[in-house]
């Protein structure tokens, strides 16, 4: 009998979405000794395993089949949905519950002096983002034609650096807008933080770990409201 193979989460290895998702683990009974900078932390009393990896990289693991479950925010998990089904890739995936964390919105922001009145002030100009998708989605279904500037990253300063008319980012608190002098005009997509699992069957063992750890995770939830 080959040993049994502990469960693999993935979460954010740094970022908005990794306190939280540390957290929810804690409240629910793991001891997972994150110190390290490990890319795999044992958790001491399951037989689960942490992947801490880039948010971006996750609801792809999930889907390739390489971890079982995921904490991913629904902006990155649905971006990645809509590149790979353009490029005839799979998107398989069980969503298992929405979490209460990691709340955020998507939204077009322009220089404050920017004289915005509706998406249709963006017509054939220069957006900078990190959600291609999720942009170009949004302003077809406005019929609104413009230019996308793809950035990983420092989306915010991008106008400033002269390689973008408006931005279509992340907001949460709107300190980052602020900090660079821009204004959130129309928010995209509202996301919050959610678990997924592969669509790959578990072993019975870990189905019912998973099963268990579902209800925690519910319990400190409602215990929050
Ligand atoms: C987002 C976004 C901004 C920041 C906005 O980044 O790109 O940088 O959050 O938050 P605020 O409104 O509270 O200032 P995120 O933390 O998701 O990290 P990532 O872009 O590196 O994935
Ligand atoms: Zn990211
Ligand atoms: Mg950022």
């Amino acid at each position: 009998m080959p040993e049994q193979q502990r469960l693999r989460i993935a979460i954010q290895k740094s970022g908005r979405l990794s306190k939280d998702s540390q957290l929810m683990f804690k409240n629910c009974g793991m001891k997972v000794n994150l110190r390290e900078q490990r890319l795999i932390a044992h958790c001491e009393n399951m037989p689960i395993d942490i992947l801490r990896v880039r948010d971006d990289d996750i609801p792809g693991l999930v889907m390739d089949g390489v971890v079982d479950i995921g904490i991913v925010g629904e902006n990155v998990l649905e971006e990645e949905m809509l590149l790979r089904s353009s490029q005839n890739e799979p998107t398989d995936i069980k969503q298992l519950c929405r979490l209460d964390f990691g709340g955020c919105r998507l939204s077009l922001a322009v220089p404050e002096d920017f004289d915005y009145i509706s998406p249709q002030s963006l017509a054939d100009l220069r957006i900078a983002t990190t959600y291609p998708g999720l942009l170009k989605r949004y302003m077809d279904t406005q019929g609104i034609d413009f230019t996308g500037i793809m950035l990983t990253g420092s989306v915010e300063v991008a106008p400033r650096a002269g390689l973008a008319d408006a931005i279509c980012d992340l907001v949460s608190t709107g300190a980052t807008l602020e900090a660079n002098g821009l204004k959130e005009v129309d928010v995209i997509y509202r996301s919050k933080a959610t678990l997924i699992q592969s669509k790959n069957p578990l072993s019975d063992e870990n189905q019912a770990l998973l099963n268990r750890l579902l209800l925690r995770i519910q319990g400190v939830m409602q215990a929050k409201e």
